[in-house]
């Protein structure tokens, strides 16, 4: 083993715990500090002609997409596609000029992501890869190479790499806006600087590993666990139910918290742990409503939120996580750390290979 686990039981946890260093690694190579600007280094790239964003990616990676095309969307205005690889080519997508496809992919060698941006090239996209391997196939295939810089990672249940993949994406599409003329100095010093205090709020996030500890007896026993999210924050509910799926082996999903009611609250009862993601913000009375139908049939909530949130809605749950408060653009990253926690405790109770988990591999190579 050249890379070592340092003082931690399992490469999950020592990446878990790399990922204040790691994010901000990355984004010091996307954002210019001194005067708060971005500086995402795009020689001969013309991002004003991008018409259209279509995002592939799997597992994990494509958790990430689906949080980008919030971003892409909401700063840019720049529609976007978003598709598991291996489907994207099998529904004859339409790919006009203008398009610009993104390939997120940790080892840049995942053999659907690979087949759908050779099938994007031949169709005339432009390609941008997000990667972790620099020296991979999609790094090489792509036109522009965004690399996350989270270092190597060994844990077969993506961590680092996820929050490494959200810094780069929301740096993209914060550069996007700005080329297509959607953001004025001022709101780019803001976006900067909220993004720039993503390592430290993730920091924060990480103090809490004890209490996560604490509850984990609380899922172990679970057949069934529901994660809840709205927002940019319903992916992070997908990516905390595969996290828990992959490494645990407890039967997760994660749902849209507004759409629970037409169908998964049938599932509800006093065994099925709910786990709520609501950091406060825009969604967060929405989320928590759908929490409350939740509570009245019995289930069993655990909220995840800010301080202002835990107050607000606390009561009747039977757990509560505290996270920063922190702007909403980089609420995804930081509440990526108490899922990837808890999935990990809850793993660790049931004496589960961490980082080996069963008919797993770490890269796919074939489609
Ligand atoms: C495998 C791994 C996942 C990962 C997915 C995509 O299934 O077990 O952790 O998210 O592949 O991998 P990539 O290297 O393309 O990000």
């Amino acid at each position: 083993e050249l890379i070592s686990k340092g003082n931690h039981r399992h490469y999950m946890l020592k990446e878990i715990y790399e990922q204040p260093v790691v994010v901000a690694q990355t984004l010091r190579s996307y954002l210019r500090r001194m005067d708060d600007q971005l500086a995402l280094p795009v020689p001969d790239f013309d991002l004003d002609a991008i018409r259209r964003v279509t995002i592939v990616a799997c597992g994990t990676s494509y958790y990430a997409g689906m949080v980008a095309k919030y971003w892409f969307e909401q700063f840019a205005r720049v529609p976007v596609d978003i598709d598991v690889a291996s489907e994207f080519r099998y529904r004859a997508p339409v790919m006009a000029d203008g398009g610009l496809m993104i390939v997120i992919s940790q080892s840049g060698e995942t053999a659907d992501t690979l087949a759908a941006l050779r099938h994007a090239k031949a169709e005339g996209q432009k390609i941008a890869a997000v990667v972790n391997v620099p020296t991979s196939s999609m790094a090489r295939e792509a036109d522009l190479l965004l690399p996350t810089h989270a270092g190597p990672e060994i844990g077969v249940a993506s961590t680092k790499a996820f929050t490494c993949q959200l810094a780069v994406l929301a740096a993209f599409a914060a550069n996007l806006a700005r080329a297509k003329g959607r953001l004025n100095p001022g709101e780019e010093r803001e976006l900067v600087r909220h993004l720039a205090e993503a390592p430290a709020a993730l920091n924060a996030a990480l103090a809490y590993d004890e209490t996560i500890e604490a509850m984990a007896d609380l899922v172990a026993h679970a057949r069934d666990v529901l994660y809840l999210g709205r927002g940019p924050d319903y992916p992070l509910a997908l990516e905390g139910a595969l996290k828990l799926k992959e490494i645990s082996y407890i039967h997760a999903e994660g749902y849209a918290a507004g759409e629970m009611k037409h169908g998964p609250i049938a599932l509800i009862d006093d065994t099925v742990p709910v786990i709520v993601l609501a950091p406060s913000g825009p969604l967060f009375e929405k989320t928590v409503s759908n929490m409350q139908e939740v509570q009245a049939r019995g289930g069993k909530v655990v909220l995840i939120s800010d301080y202002d949130g835990v107050q607000a809605a606390g009561e009747g749950c039977i757990a509560t996580i505290t996270m920063p408060k922190v702007h909403p653009l980089i609420a995804p990253m930081v509440y990526a750390v108490p899922v990837q926690l808890l999935a990990y405790h809850v793993a660790l109770a049931k004496g589960t290979d961490v980082d080996q988990p069963r008919n797993l591999a770490k890269s796919v190579t074939v489609e």
